[in-house]
């Protein structure tokens, strides 16, 4: 590897750097992440911090899973690759969908359909929705609802489902069809309603009106992360999803579960769907399927759904969507070590105790500093300040003092990701009560040498 001067005089001249301005990574370039270990990450100045980001929501097991390091460097060796399409397929893939439908058994998923990652989960999971009506007959569903502050990813159909607008204004026009309903997020809301449980109502309310408007006979499915990470950790009312299932069952609207943060123990539940109580048509997997270690990412079909595609006779049940890597060997075999460890760990169980832990020293940290206008969180290792300059207008902090704050709580320890006006974290499911402890302490420094 070059050395540290090398690797600084180059950092962000030569690469465009997803999700920023090329001009603002050239003003200030990004730290150069060197090693990890556990849940910790080394710059290349040798500086190591708890990492509270997890990778991007994916690195549940840490940077030294072993057994998935291993699995890896193994099926290189026996074949690194082959393909699944039509025809063709590897041992690797054959197992790990086997483990994939009875670790998603009660979630009423069956099959697999494999992917690179979780844009392409999105799309595929959007596109196979569009088919199952078309199979059944039904061709003019074609619509797809979503919710405002949703992310589904960058690919144009997802884009075009995103609740945010920075993912979609500068690659208009997007797909026609897609229609937003507010998300249940109760610190802003159309409604100006503050109490969850109404809220939840209000949103569904917001729906089933849509759906009307839009004639129930158009729209193929309704897309929506059980839990909203991206747009800044948004958890609904327990009402929520379950009321959204029951309106889609009486419309004959698919649901579509984007999972691909909350899949695997995340929440405290093996998915955000179980943590609800709802067991969706599709659900988009990717991220920590593979922890991170591999590009990966898996569209879980339940048995409703599979059954009018195998009983497909005309034809129309042909699937004409897929990748290279769908089903890659080398990514199947991580994802079978992952899966062993996720389950050997149990790491839900540790996600809801940490996750607990962490929520509770963020509440006390908005006690003391006026800054942190709310505080999300209580299901799982996801949680988000959002940061104001005055509580009472909930005017949203300048870039440049969260940016302060993220980068007094880096020096002190803990690695955490701004969006927008949001701290958010998403560490390793694998934390221990110590870490939480560094990352709370390393916030609580950040907001110190606030002025
Ligand atoms: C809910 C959700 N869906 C889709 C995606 C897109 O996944 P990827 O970045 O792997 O394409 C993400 C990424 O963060 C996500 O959080």
């Amino acid at each position: 590897m070059k050395d540290e001067n090398f690797l600084k005089e180059n950092n962000a001249r030569h690469l465009w750097h997803p999700m920023a301005h090329p001009a603002d990574s050239l003003a200030n370039p990004p730290d150069i992440i060197t090693q990890g270990e556990g849940v910790e990450i080394v710059d290349v100045d040798g500086h190591r911090t708890v990492d509270a980001v997890g990778g991007l929501w994916n690195v549940n097991l840490g940077y030294s899973c072993a057994p998935v390091k291993a699995a890896i460097a193994a099926q290189l060796d026996k074949l690194p690759y082959y393909s699944t399409f039509r025809g063709t397929t590897n041992d690797a893939v054959i197992e790990l969908s086997y483990m994939l439908q009875e670790f998603f058994a009660p979630d009423g998923l069956t099959r697999a359909f494999f992917t690179s990652g979780g844009s392409d989960s999105v799309e595929v999971a959007l596109r196979l929705a569009r088919q199952y009506h078309k199979i059944r007959g039904e061709a003019g569903r074609v619509k797809f609802l979503s919710l405002k502050k949703g992310y589904h990813g960058t690919h144009t159909l997802g884009a075009s489902v995103n609740g945010n607008a920075n993912f979609r204004t500068q690659y208009e026009p997007l797909m026609p069809g897609c229609y937003h309903i507010p998300a249940p997020y109760p610190y802003r809301n159309p409604f100006n309603e503050t109490d969850p449980e109404r809220l939840a109502q209000l949103c569904v309310a917001a729906l089933e009106d849509e759906i009307k408007f839009q004639g129930a006979e158009t729209i193929a499915a309704f897309i929506m992360e059980p839990v909203l990470g991206a747009g800044g950790v948004l958890p609904p009312h327990k009402s929520f999803m379950p009321a959204v299932r029951e309106i889609c069952d009486k419309y004959g609207i698919l649901l579509i579960a984007d999972e691909v943060i909350t899949a695997f123990g995340r929440t405290g539940s093996w998915s955000g769907s179980r943590h609800w109580g709802v067991q969706p048509d599709l659900m988009c997997t990717a991220k920590a399927i593979t922890n991170g270690y591999f590009p990966y990412g898996a569209v879980m079909v339940s048995g409703g759904v599979a059954e009018v595609f195998e009983k497909d006779t005309s034809g129309k049940g042909a699937i004409g969507s897929g990748y290279t890597y769908s089903g890659h060997p080398v990514g199947a075999a991580a994802a079978i070590a992952c899966l062993k460890e996720t389950e050997r760990l149990q790491v839900k169980d540790n996600a809801a105790a940490r996750g607990a832990q962490l929520f509770a020293g963020l509440q006390a940290l908005a006690q003391k500093y006026d800054v942190i206008g709310d505080v999300r969180g209580g299901h799982g290792l996801m949680c988000a300040l959002e940061l104001v300059s005055d509580r009472a207008q909930k005017t949203p902090i300048d870039k440049k003092s969260i940016g302060a704050v993220q980068r007094v709580a880096y020096e002190n320890g803990a690695m955490v990701r701004v969006s927008g006006n949001n701290v958010i974290m998403s560490p390793p499911l694998i934390l221990s009560e110590t870490d939480v402890e560094t990352i709370l302490s390393a916030l609580d420094a950040g907001f110190k040498a606030l002025p």
